[in-house]
């Protein structure tokens, strides 16, 4: 008996590791543990686009923007998943909104490019408390 569940845990240990072994998927790289965005890049991006909701310095303008320094959402997500949070935006639709205003698609600005985001999350890392 015991020795069946050593078996069967050692077999959901090894599926774990050969699962996180391809966890990139699609050929690309693993996500870097840290951000791989320059935050200098970041901040010019964010001052312009994202400012005008979050506020110059990430703490949230009321009734637009959300603090996203002490956001546990973001301190939450990985990088890569984070700037495809941006790039979707949240509606105030959407069940998982909080403040039933919108959060816009790349905030609004579709010209902002992955790597624009990657900068951007960088900045609001560095910010973050
Ligand atoms: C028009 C206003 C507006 C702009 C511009 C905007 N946001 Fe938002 N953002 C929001 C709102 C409103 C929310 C909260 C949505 C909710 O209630 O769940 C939000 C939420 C977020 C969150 C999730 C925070 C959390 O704790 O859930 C992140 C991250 C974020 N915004 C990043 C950005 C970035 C980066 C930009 C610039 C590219 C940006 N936002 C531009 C309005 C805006």
């Amino acid at each position: 008996m015991k020795l069946r569940m050593f078996v069967l845990l050692s077999a959901l240990v090894l599926v774990a590791l050969a699962l996180s072994a391809c966890g990139g998927g699609a050929g690309s790289p693993a996500a870097p543990a840290k951000s791989a965005g320059d935050p200098a890049k970041g901040k010019t991006r964010y001052d312009s686009t994202c400012t005008a909701c979050h506020g110059a310095d990430l703490k949230g303008i009321t009734g637009l923007g959300k603090d996203l320094t002490t956001s546990t959402f973001v301190k939450g997500q990985s990088d890569v998943a984070l700037v495809d949070f941006i790039k979707k935006g949240r509606s105030a639709t959407d069940p998982a909104n909080t403040t039933k205003v919108d959060m816009p698609a790349k905030g609004g600005n579709p010209a902002l490019t992955d790597a624009d985001l990657g900068d951007i999350v960088a900045y609001i890392r560095s910010l973050q408390k």
